[in-house]
């Protein structure tokens, strides 16, 4: 199916079936992880009869703006001299939305210290997203080694015991596994920090589990070729008649216990940066960073950066795209595999595209 997207759903032109929005094709509507395909399409039909697709010049100016804001974004987490080109009040209404994990200046703390300095891993990361000149859609072709990897549905993690049916977290049933151990290790680390240090750091909660934390949509933002990601915890807020009246499946239902919690929802977007590096990829001009966008109500990124569907269901999901940051690479999910609840936990990684990509590392652009 066309259009599935990393969160949360919303029935649009494209489909009587809810999408989720994340990632852009043609015209920035496109597809994410999958999560949706399941879900029973009546009820997003009936609300497509009641909604109106905005004409193209509101969605290309919604589209523009959020691009304007994301860019801003990595301005102001870039050079000096990148940040002296957002104007001053914007900034500082962008900045009140910063929700540091660590900082270079305001933290001592050596655990952040592999986001903030950039790890020879890293460099070499950037390195090769600077020098790939393919499409970017596929660099991560780069990046992984060619053998499929199945993905365990995520059936069996009702508490009682009871299986679900195709909860499929993933839009394909594969993934991929990066080359170098360390790329896979380094990402483990990063889904671990943030469920760690969310707390005391952003004053938010999460969980590495099938309803909260388990992927990011790793981008390559055009100009600078920054590396970055955008990690979406909550992803499936348990429904709430009164809180979170938002259906998004089979993966949301029984067995769900994250309870709709403002104050995480507004902080389930999460930026990850790879340092900014110079031409020849050995000077680093800006630190790495790991910050939440805190998307509250009527702040800057709830207003312009969050998604305007016309039903509202990614205003209602706080839902940002790594497609307005740059091109998308691909998304690194975290899963734990167990399929009965009594089992150890058992966390797997995988690099996945959401359209089947050609496995071949020599097949370019497309
Ligand atoms: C650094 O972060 C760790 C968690 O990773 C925390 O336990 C520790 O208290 C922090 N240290 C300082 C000095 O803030
Ligand atoms: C790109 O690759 C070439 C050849 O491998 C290398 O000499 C050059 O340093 C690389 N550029 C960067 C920015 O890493
Ligand atoms: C999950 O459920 C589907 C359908 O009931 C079944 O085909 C699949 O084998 C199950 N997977 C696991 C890992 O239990
Ligand atoms: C909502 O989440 C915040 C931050 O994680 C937590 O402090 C608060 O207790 C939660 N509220 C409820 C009602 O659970
Ligand atoms: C969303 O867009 C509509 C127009 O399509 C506009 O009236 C409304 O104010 C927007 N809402 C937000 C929160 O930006």
């Amino acid at each position: 199916m066309i259009g599935i997207t990393g969160y949360f759903a919303f029935a649009f032109v494209l489909a009587s079936s809810i999408l989720s929005y994340s990632i852009s094709e043609a015209n920035s509507y496109s597809s994410s992880n999958v999560h949706l395909n399941t879900i029973d399409s009546s009820s997003s039909s009936d609300n497509n009869i009641y909604s109106s697709s905005p004409s193209l010049s509101d969605e290309e100016e919604e589209v523009a703006r959020r691009k304007t804001l994301a860019e801003n974004i990595l301005l102001l987490l870039g050079t000096e001299d990148q940040a002296a080109r957002v104007n001053a009040a914007t900034a500082e209404m962008i900045r009140s939305c910063f929700k540091y994990f660590v900082t270079p200046t305001s933290s001592n703390n050596v655990s952040g210290e592999f986001i903030w300095s950039a790890p020879p891993l890293i460099k070499d990361l950037a390195r090769e997203a600077a020098n790939y000149t393919g499409n970017p859609r596929n660099f991560i072709h780069s990046l992984v080694n060619p053998e499929k990897q199945n993905i365990p549905d995520a059936n069996g993690t009702w508490a009682d015991g009871r299986k679900i049916p195709h909860c499929t977290l993933t839009q394909l049933d594969y993934g991929y596994s990066f080359r170098r151990e360390d790329y896979t290790s380094y990402f483990i680390r990063l889904f671990q920090f943030i469920a760690e240090q969310a707390p005391a750091s952003v004053g938010s909660t999460v969980k590495l589990d099938r309803y909260d934390l388990f992927h990011g949509h790793m981008f390559l933002a055009p100009e600078t070729r920054r590396i970055g990601i955008i990690f979406h915890a909550q992803e499936y807020p348990k429904l709430n008649r009164r809180s979170f009246n938002v259906e998004l499946g089979v993966c949301q239902r029984d067995g769900n216990t994250m309870e709709y919690n403002q104050t995480n929802m507004n902080l389930r977007n999460i930026l990850w940066l790879a340092p900014l590096f110079d031409d020849t990829g050995e000077v680093e001009l800006a630190p790495g960073f790991l910050v939440a966008l805190d998307a509250r109500a009527r702040g800057i990124i709830y207003e312009d950066l969050v998604i305007n569907d016309t039903l509202q269901y990614q205003k209602k999901g706080m839902s940002i795209t790594n497609a307005d940051f740059g091109s998308d690479v691909g998304d690194l999910n975290y899963l734990n595999a167990k399929t009965n609840p009594n089992d150890v936990d058992d966390y797997k990684f995988y690099v996945c595209q959401r359209r089947p990509i050609r496995c071949s590392p020599s097949v370019t652009s497309e």
